[in-house]
């Protein structure tokens, strides 16, 4: 299997850009349950009756109640040595000129609070709310209920969990699509990849020549279309992994497969 190798600064003169894209199963050892592994949220709740607009739509009460015990699940969780890996590569990163930018699945606030800068919540994020009355965006740290005013235009009845539910497009797509087009290398961390359009990432990253790297407890279901793979949990390969990134890892080639491709157009 090819290995894929981010260059030391010296041995290089354009700057360097990851895209990480991180799902439930890096917050797995921060306590908060993945969707799809055995136990996992969606073998205990029918994600069709609890995280679809219809749902909510049908019985808001219900859909509020889910996403409460979430919510508070979250508030009770702290980041894990995964997350803070992510923090220290972003950060060191920054210092070398490169661009680290990390996209992640997930609805918790567990990179913030490892100390990631700039995170891109493609799927929402719990600790906020929405009004779907005037669209406003606001904090949102307690439990949500169908009478609570939105704190913008005051109106009832019309706060939701600020978060994308399954019929919903992502978030800031076009954004990330620009990011994907414009990495030396793309790495998912902890995601099944079962669940679209973050799935379909790996494919167009391969497509385009960009280096690809996963990192999960087992295969995902795209495995194969990775460069290279390891294996194991998030708090003990991430950090290895930031570690060989940013040393360059001197003794192997230089040069990732996509910036070779690139500079031969
Ligand atoms: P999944 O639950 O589908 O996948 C989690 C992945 O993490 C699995 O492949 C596990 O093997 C892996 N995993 C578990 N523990 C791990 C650990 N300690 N270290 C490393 N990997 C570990 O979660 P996602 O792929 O994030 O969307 O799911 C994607 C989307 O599906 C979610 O954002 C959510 C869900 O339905 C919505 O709710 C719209």
């Amino acid at each position: 299997m090819a290995r894929v190798v981010v260059p030391d600064r010296a041995t290089r003169e354009s700057v360097m850009k990851i895209l990480v894209l991180t799902g439930a199963g890096i917050s797995a050892e921060s306590g908060l349950g993945t969707f799809r592994d055995k136990g996992g949220l969606w073998s205990r709740f029918d994600p069709m009756k609890l995280a679809t607009p219809e749902a909510f739509a049908k019985d808001p009460e219900q859909v509020h109640a889910f996403y409460n015990f979430r919510r508070r699940n979250v508030l009770d969780a702290q980041p894990n040595p995964a997350h803070f890996a992510l923090a220290r590569l972003e950060a060191a990163m920054a210092d070398r000129g490169d661009e680290l930018t990390l996209v992640t699945q997930n609805i918790d606030d567990l990179h913030e609070r490892a100390g990631t800068s700039r995170v891109t919540h493609m799927h929402g994020e719990l600790l906020k709310a929405r009004c779907a009355h005037c669209q406003a965006v606001s904090p949102w740290r307690q439990d949500l209920a169908v009478s609570d005013p939105c704190p913008g235009c005051i109106q009832q009845g019309h706060m939701r969990p600020h978060v994308v539910w399954f019929g919903e497009i992502p978030l800031a797509m076009d954004a990330i699509q620009s990011r994907l087009r414009s990495a030396d290398l793309f790495v998912a961390i902890g995601t099944s990849g079962a669940v679209y359009p973050a799935a379909g990432f790996v494919a167009q990253a391969g497509a385009l020549g960009i280096a690809t790297c996963e990192i999960n407890l087992e295969p995902s279901d795209n495995t194969e279309l990775f460069d290279e793979r390891r294996y194991g949990r998030a708090s003990e390969v991430v950090p290895v992994w930031v570690e060989e990134v940013l040393a360059g890892r001197p003794d192997e080639s230089t040069i990732p497969r996509g910036a070779k491709l690139r500079s031969q157009l």
